[in-house]
């Protein structure tokens, strides 16, 4: 391989529970996709630098000298994470080619906008050698989408990009950051990820404003006399007793997000006692929270988890990401699951005139480049 030539591939991520969990500061317990999007990144003589993506077949020219907002939605992920890595070390960059494929399905709720920042991030790293730690790479790519993109998301995706393991997922508490790796081979039971091809842009919807209840429903808490950080630092009984303090919209979004939080713990649980039917329980309730308690959930989600309920082979399913469109996830028997598609893909059209994705996907590893582990 030509050494000048760096190979970068950055993986998306699912979560098998505790949505909504990471701005809050409680545990989440994602993964990586084996699906991943690849950087090709040289080195240019030219005065800008050049991007080609595959994938959605389009361009995009930055130059260092001029690195304001475009109109493009894509090139703000390329742009904002330059400015970053600008702020972060006091450089001059030297411009490059890079080329982007890959097979991570876009705005599907398996992070590939994250991927993208995470990826383009370690490319330009060690092109200009700039040596970021992880944890850099994570600060950086977390400013570009809160800052640049204006999501006011949690940790959850960038953390699970840049440190995923093969076969693991990973308990992270977002209380601190801190995590553990959970090995999980599910015995016989796969990962299958549903798309709805409903797409969704996460920063025009109502992402924020749950975000923003969850706020809320700490503010109106410690109002009443706690000092906590984080909605998770309360138990339901003393949220019960402030029930009356809040409009009947945040006391929802805040048992749901106590619950999740609890059920995601459990969950890990149950992975280490191979009880996967228990697990699957916990990802229908997980379901049902983000349906009626969080309302992030849309009528294709809902009628995809309400399918699975009825065979024995599938042991959960629930709506996985930010919500209002993207994939399902789905806990599923090997031997039953080219029969389901079949059965849910014809189910799906016919309701909604809508093609569906069906994606079998394993636990993979988090970024890297170079064919390097
Ligand atoms: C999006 C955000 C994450 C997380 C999930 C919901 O993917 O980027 O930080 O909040 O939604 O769990």
């Amino acid at each position: 391989m030509d050494s000048s030539r760096i190979i970068v591939k950055s993986p998306g991520r699912i979560n098998l529970i505790g949505e909504h969990i990471d701005y809050n500061g409680g545990y989440v317990l994602p993964g990586a996709t084996d699906l991943i999007i690849e950087f090709t990144f040289s080195n240019s003589k030219k005065n800008f630098s050049e991007i080609f993506s595959s994938t959605i077949n389009k361009e995009c020219k930055i130059e260092f000298s001029n690195l304001s907002k475009s109109k493009i939605k894509w090139e703000n992920y390329l742009i904002g994470s330059i400015v970053s890595i600008l702020k972060k070390r006091k450089v001059e960059l030297k411009n490059f080619t890079c080329r982007i494929d890959g097979n991570l399905p876009i705005g599907s709720g398996i992070s590939s906008s994250s991927s993208l920042i995470c990826g383009f991030i370690k490319g330009i790293d060690i092109l200009n050698d700039l040596s970021f730690s992880n944890d850099e790479i994570l600060s950086i790519s977390r400013e570009v989408e809160y800052d640049f993109i204006g999501l006011k998301g949690g940790i959850m995706d960038q953390y699970t990009i840049i440190n995923a393991k093969k076969n693991n997922l990973i308990l992270l508490n977002t209380k601190d950051n801190t995590s553990k790796y959970i090995e999980s081979n599910l015995g016989e039971y796969k990962i299958l990820l549903l798309n709805t091809n409903k797409e969704h842009d996460l920063s025009n919807s109502a992402y924020n404003d749950r975000v923003n209840e969850c706020n809320k429903a700490l503010q109106i808490i410690n109002e009443a006399g706690f000092d906590f950080k984080y909605l998770t630092q309360i138990n339901i009984e003393q949220l019960i007793q402030l029930k009356n303090k809040m409009p009947q919209y945040i006391f929802s979004r805040a048992i749901y997000v106590i619950e999740e939080n609890l059920r995601t713990l459990k969950s890990v649980e149950y992975l280490k006692n191979c009880d996967y039917k228990s697990l699957g329980n916990l990802m229908y309730l997980s379901h049902d929270g983000l349906k009626n308690l969080y309302q992030v959930s849309c009528e294709e989600l809902d009628f995809l988890v309400d399918q699975t309920k009825s065979y024995d082979e599938i042991l959960g399913a629930r709506m996985m990401g930010g919500g209002f469109g993207g994939c399902s996830i789905n806990l599923i028997h090997s031997d039953f699951i080219d029969a389901f598609i079949n059965e849910i893909r014809d189910n799906y059209y016919k309701k909604f005139s809508i093609h569906l994705s069906p994606i079998l996907t394993s636990l993979g590893k988090g970024l890297r480049f170079n064919n390097k582990e």
